[in-house]
């Protein structure tokens, strides 16, 4: 299992081992260029593609994208639908691809809520992309962090039913064990596109030490260069974990 952040200060390198990005802009870039919002969504399509590539290319081992939350369902329907279409066309189409890079693809989210049709393909997508380990690429859709929470806590009181009798024994490990990415590292970094500096329930459980990297940028204009931006800027953060600067450098007595 992944280690907490919280229990044991984990290591760090100079490319973060885990980035998750919130995918914001994708309306407003369209807007601006007086198409329609789903037209951004389209073209945002074109930088999951590049971020992957990037990503691999560069030694991230996990990137985890939020494309569609809990709460997109408030969206108009047309959006929703065509969100859905993109997903559908995009396991079809990309999986090739995934496979040449070494993409291990994950979904992650209450799947229940799809089209059986998109639930198979994601299923097999999943399935082929199995024994990669080059990347391992998570799409978040139909996902909340509170919703994780939630079914993490159900999962762990059915598998050992003797916690709900002694909730003084339920730790941090007990609980992350159940949550949807149970088997990957917390992010080092998570970039967030659009100009918005908020969370917004993604992944606010494995969040808790993440670098927070803030952008202007429309999803459907970040490229190569701002993700190099970002790892430069991440580079340049200290990490400590709640410890002092002294710690971090190893200084004594300070
Ligand atoms: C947020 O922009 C973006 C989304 C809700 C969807 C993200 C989906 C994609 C990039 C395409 C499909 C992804 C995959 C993995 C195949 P927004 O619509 O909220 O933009 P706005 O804030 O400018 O309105």
């Amino acid at each position: 299992m992944a280690i907490s952040s919280t229990q044991v200060v984990p290591d760090t390198s100079a490319i973060p081992q885990h980035v998750a990005i919130i995918m914001d802009g994708n309306g407003r870039w369209a807007s601006k260029r007086l198409l329609p919002r789903t037209a951004g969504h389209a073209k945002g399509v074109q930088s999951v593609r590049r971020a992957v590539e990037t990503c691999g290319r560069l030694g991230v081992k996990y990137l985890t994208l939020f494309a569609f939350s809990s709460e997109n369902w408030r969206r108009p329907a047309d959006e929703v639908s065509l969100l859905m279409r993109l997903f559908v066309q995009a396991l079809e189409r990309e999986v090739a691809r995934l496979l040449e890079q070494g993409v291990r693809l994950h979904v992650v989210g209450d799947l229940s809520a799809f089209e059986p049709r998109l639930q198979d393909l994601i299923s097999q997508a999943q399935a082929k992309t199995a024994h990669n380990d080059t990347l391992h690429l998570t799409v978040c859709a139909n996902y909340g962090g509170r919703w994780d929470i939630l079914q993490a806590t159900r999962n762990m009181l059915l598998a050992r039913p003797e916690l709900a009798q002694n909730p003084a024994a339920i730790d941090e490990e007990a609980l992350a064990a159940h949550l949807s990415m149970a088997w990957a590292p917390e992010p080092d970094l998570f970039i967030r596109t659009g100009g918005e500096q908020r969370i917004s329930n993604f992944l606010i459980w494995q969040l808790a030490y993440a670098e927070l990297f803030f952008t202007e940028c429309y999803w459907p204009d970040f490229g190569e260069r701002e993700l190099l931006a970002a790892f430069e800027w991440y580079r340049t953060r200290e990490r400590r974990f709640g410890r002092t600067s002294a710690q971090v450098h190893g200084v004594q007595g300070r």
